[in-house]
């Protein structure tokens, strides 16, 4: 028994151990050239998958990535009772009869998003225990916004044990109108999901307005969800009884799109990016023009073109369709190979500079003063070993060392898996000196 119980420890170890130590080389200073295929949206597909449970008729999604966060939203949902099998690529989900409403804290403290499993529960089976998802590396990430939407569809919320136990009224929820303070994307996402059977009307006000959210819409839509103002601060949806089987294919994901446009930029490569709706990437592709980028939109394809110098810039982060906040990181990289003083203000999450100290290392000149980086430009960066922290910290390391001097070696790569399918993969295709390692 006592060996048995050793082994056990001994593999828990060695897999945390392989956990931390699977880094990523790559050697900086190389020209690329090619096309990059974008994958689907992870924070389209993330919903949508959990919008799974309110229907109990088969759904199919189609065009969905191949990332570690959705594996873990899969896994969440099996453990509520939906099944699922993947058919030449589509995933095929079937929530006929659901055998849990608990959604446990080692699954939601993995990923926030699980949190999303909390409306289509509320709303399909009138009741629900998730664990809170606790903060994160970029901020506390509280979930009130969350709790008084579906307070105001009727159901009564307590906090427990670290859990939220929500139940519907004995008829359901009823339908209301919802007043963000501020906008949020999962409270938003959750307040459309929980909706779908409320009786009446439900409307949101100050709702998020990302292309994800419009995608999350038109999944439910097709599962039979009557909505309208769809990209809107206002939307309205009529409760529905029923619902049906659909067929919905995942938006490309335009944070990706956007990464791999600034690999260009830096990299002063000449790379077309397949795939991504320019619409989605409006207030980027304007800060890119005017940071000195030369590119061409060619449908839902944008050709980069080798180009001269960087200029500065100085932007804000902000909700959707302003600059986004998952592409700032990737931007200060970028802000450091320009010719000048770059100033970019974070107003999305507390704390989301955790990459600066990493790009220091690596010869970046970054000052931060409350919520405001301000980057030094006209840095040749060198290559060294630094460590990711989280998603977007993990990739804009990446970044710095495709134009880094010698060898940069990227720890905790378990943060970039997350949301980049097969990133060495797109990237070696296109020259680049990129490999995995686990020594
Ligand atoms: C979504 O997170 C995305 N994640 C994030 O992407 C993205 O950065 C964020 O939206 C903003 O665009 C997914 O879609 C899975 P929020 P979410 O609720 O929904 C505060 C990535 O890298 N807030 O819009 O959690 C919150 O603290 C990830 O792909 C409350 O105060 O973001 C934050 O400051 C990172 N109370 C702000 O609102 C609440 O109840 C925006 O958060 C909820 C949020």
């Amino acid at each position: 028994m006592q060996t048995k119980k050793v082994n056990i420890c001994i593999k828990k170890a060695l897999h945390c151990l392989d956990y931390d130590m699977e880094h990523i080389n790559v050697i900086g200073r190389k020209e690329l050239k090619g096309n990059i295929d974008i994958s689907g949206s992870k924070n389209s597909a993330l919903p949508i998958l959990a919008s799974s449970i309110l229907s109990d008729k088969p759904q199919t999604f189609t065009n969905i990535p191949n990332l570690v966060d959705i594996n873990s939203m899969i896994a969440l949902l099996k453990s509520l009772g939906v099944a699922y099998k993947i058919i030449e690529k589509a995933y095929v989900l079937n929530a006929s009869s659901i055998s849990s409403v608990e959604a446990k804290y080692n699954l939601v403290s993995k990923m926030r998003a699980s949190f999303l499993v909390l409306g289509p529960l509320l709303s399909r089976e009138g009741r629900a225990k998730v664990s809170l998802p606790g903060g994160c590396a970029i901020g506390t990430r509280p979930v009130d916004l969350h709790i008084y939407a579906m307070k105001r569809l009727g159901a009564e919320i307590d906090i427990k044990d670290g859990y939220i136990l929500a139940k519907s009224p004995k008829k359901g929820l009823i339908g209301n109108s919802i007043n963000f303070s501020n906008i949020s994307v999962g409270a938003t996402e959750n307040a459309l999901m929980a909706a779908f059977y409320a009786k009446g009307e439900t409307v949101i006000k100050n709702a998020a307005k990302e292309p994800e959210i419009i995608d999350l819409c038109e999944s439910l839509i097709g599962m039979g969800a009557k909505i309208s103002g769809v990209g809107t601060s206002n939307i309205f949806i009529q409760g529905v009884t029923g619902s049906s089987s659909n067929n919905h294919k995942v938006i490309a994901d335009r944070i990706e799109a956007c990464t791999y446009m600034i690999v260009a930029a830096i990299t002063k490569s000449n790379l077309t990016i397949e795939n991504i709706n320019p619409k989605f990437i409006k207030q980027f592709l304007k800060v890119m023009k005017d940071m000195g980028v030369i590119y061409k939109i060619l449908n839902n394809r944008i050709e980069i073109f080798k180009g001269g110098g960087l200029k500065p810039i100085k932007i804000d982060t902000e909700e959707y369709p302003g600059f986004p906040t998952d592409m700032q990181a990737q931007l200060l990289t970028m802000a450091c190979l320009s010719d000048g003083v770059s100033e970019i203000r974070e107003n999305i999450f507390e704390n989301r500079f955790m990459h600066v100290p990493e790009l220091n290392r690596l010869g970046a000149d970054i000052k931060i003063d409350g919520n405001k980086a301000i980057v030094q430009g006209n840095r040749s960066l060198v290559g060294a070993e630094v460590m990711a922290t989280d998603l977007r910290a993990s990739v804009s390391l990446v970044l710095a060392g495709l134009v880094a001097k010698g060898r940069t070696k990227i720890n905790r790569i378990y943060h970039l898996d997350r949301g980049y399918d097969k990133i060495e993969g797109k990237l070696k295709n296109c020259g680049a000196l990129i490999e995995r390692g686990y020594d």
